[in-house]
C-alpha cells in the first residue's frame, strides 16, 4: 500500500494512532481478501437454493438477494465486521485532527501577507443542504461540514483526507488523486479535440479530483465549489502546498452563481452516490445550463446497476445504502442514466454516458511508465454529456 503523501496540511498521526490505524486497514484488508468471497459461497451454496426452493425461482433482484442474504449467519457476521470496522475508519483520525485542531487551523488559514496563486471565497449563508445534515455519510461522525473550532476550521477536512485514505487502504495513491488521473485519462481519450479554458468540479471537497485537471490543462482556470467551509479551507491550504493553483468557493452545486454557458468541463468525483434523487436533478441540470456549446459534463460513479451487473453483485454494493449510512447508493445506482441526463435537458445525441477503465495506483505498467495506468479490468461509470455545437 502507498505511503499517503505527507503534505504540510496533513494531521501528524501519533505512534499509538499509528498503530490503531494500520490495525484498522490490515483488518479491512483481510475481510475483503478472506471473508467477502464468504458471501458469494453462502449465497451460491446455501441462500439461492433454498429460495428456490421456498419460491420456485431464483430471486429476481438485489432486494430479494438482501433480504434472503439477511437471514444468513455468516452474511450477520460479515456485516457486523464491516460495520464496525467502517465506524473504527474514523475513530483515531478524528482523535488525531483533535488533538492538533489549534495546529491545523492555523496552518491552514489565509495569511494575509502571503500570495497565493489560488484563491477561497467562502459564504456563510450557503446552507448544509438537509440530505447532507440528516446523515452522517459512510459513518463519518460530524459528515463534511462539522466545525469544532468557532472560526477557520478545517477539523471535517482532516478527518476525511486521512479516513479516506484508510478507507480505500490507499487504493486511490498517495496523493488521493487517481480518480482524478483516471477522468484526466478519460476526458482526453473520449474528447480529444476539448481544450477547456474553464473547468469547475462540483463538490470538490478537497480538491483531490481536481489538481489532476489543474496539471492535465495548464492553460485552464479551474473551480472548485463544495457545500462545507472546513473542506474548502484545507482544500486551498493543501492545494497552495502542493503547487496547485485553483479556486474553491462555496456554493450549493444545485444553483450556483456562476453565469450561464461558463464553462468548457464541469464534473464531479463520487458525489452523485451521496446526493438525493431531488438534488441530483437539480446538479445536472445546473450542469447543463453552464456548459458552453461544445462543452461536457462527466460525473465518475462506481458502476451503475445495469445488466451487467448480476443481482447478487448488485446486492453487495448496495449494503452501504442500509448499513453504511449511504442512503441514496441503491436508489442512485439503480437509475436510467440516459434517461436521467434527458431529464436534465441533454439531447439523445448529446448524451455520453460510459465506462471509466480502473487502474490501480502505485504500479507500474511497464508501457507508459506511470504509477496510474495499471489497469485491473473494473470500471466505473460516468455519467456523461456534451452540448451541440
Ligand atoms: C465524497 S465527497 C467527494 C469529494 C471529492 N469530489 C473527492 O473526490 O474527494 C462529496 C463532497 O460533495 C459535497 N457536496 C455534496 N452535495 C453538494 C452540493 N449540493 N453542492 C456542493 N457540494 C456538495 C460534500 O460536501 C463533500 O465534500
Amino acid at each position: 500500500m502507498p505511503r499517503q503523501y505527507q503534505h504540510p496540511i496533513l494531521p501528524q498521526t501519533a505512534h499509538d494512532e499509528d498503530a490503531l490505524q494500520s490495525f484498522v486497514i490490515s483488518m479491512r484488508g483481510h475481510i475483503s481478501a478472506n471473508l467477502t468471497p464468504g458471501n458469494r459461497q453462502a449465497f451460491e451454496r446455501d441462500v439461492a437454493p433454498t429460495y428456490k426452493k421456498s419460491h420456485g425461482r431464483a430471486p429476481a433482484n438485489r432486494h430479494e438477494v438482501r433480504r434472503a442474504m439477511l437471514r444468513h449467519p455468516f452474511h450477520q457476521s460479515w456485516s457486523a465486521l464491516i460495520r464496525t470496522t467502517q465506524e473504527m475508519i474514523w475513530d483515531s483520525p478524528g482523535h488525531s485532527a483533535l488533538r492538533q485542531i489549534d495546529a491545523l487551523n492555523a496552518a491552514a488559514k489565509p495569511k494575509p501577507k502571503r500570495k497565493t496563486s489560488g484563491t477561497l471565497t467562502l459564504d456563510p449563508s450557503v446552507k448544509i443542504p438537509p440530505y447532507l445534515s440528516a446523515v452522517d455519510i459512510h459513518c463519518m461522525p460530524g459528515n463534511f461540514h462539522q466545525e469544532v473550532a468557532a472560526e477557520d476550521d478545517v477539523y471535517a477536512a482532516a478527518v476525511y483526507d486521512r479516513g479516506a485514505y484508510i478507507y480505500i487502504m490507499g487504493g486511490m495513491g498517495p496523493l488521493g488523486d487517481a480518480l482524478g488521473q483516471m477522468l484526466v485519462d478519460y476526458t482526453k481519450a473520449t474528447f480529444p479535440d476539448l481544450a477547456p479554458k474553464r473547468i469547475l468540479d462540483m463538490g470538490c471537497g478537497i480538491g483531490g479530483g481536481t489538481l489532476p485537471f489543474v496539471d492535465a490543462f495548464p492553460g485552464a482556470e479551474v473551480h472548485g465549489i463544495d457545500v462545507s467551509a472546513p473542506m474548502l479551507r484545507y482544500g486551498h491550504a493543501r492545494a497552495e502546498a502542493l503547487g496547485g493553483k485553483m479556486h474553491f468557493t462555496q456554493m450549493n452545486a444545485e444553483r450556483t452563481s456562476f453565469p450561464d454557458a461558463s464553462f468548457d468541463l464541469v464534473m464531479t468525483h463520487i458525489v452523485v452516490h451521496e446526493t438525493s434523487q431531488k438534488a441530483l436533478r437539480n446538479i445536472l441540470k445546473e450542469c447543463r445550463r453552464l456548459l458552453k456549446p461544445g462543452g461536457v459534463t462527466l460525473h465518475c460513479e462506481t458502476p451503475m446497476y445495469d445488466a451487467r451487473l448480476s443481482p447478487f453483485d448488485q446486492s453487495q454494493t448496495d449494503w452501504d445504502t442500509y448499513f453504511n449510512n449511504e442512503p441514496f447508493v441503491g436508489p442512485m445506482h439503480g437509475l436510467d442514466a440516459d434517461a436521467l441526463m434527458r431529464e436534465a435537458g441533454f439531447a439523445d445525441d448529446e448524451l455520453a454516458n460510459g465506462d471509466l477503465p480502473l487502474y490501480v495506483p502505485g504500479v507500474d505498467d511497464g508501457e507508459t511508465g506511470d504509477d496510474y495506468r495499471h489497469r485491473i479490468g473494473g470500471y466505473l461509470s460516468i455519467l456523461g454529456a456534451r452540448r451541440r455545437v
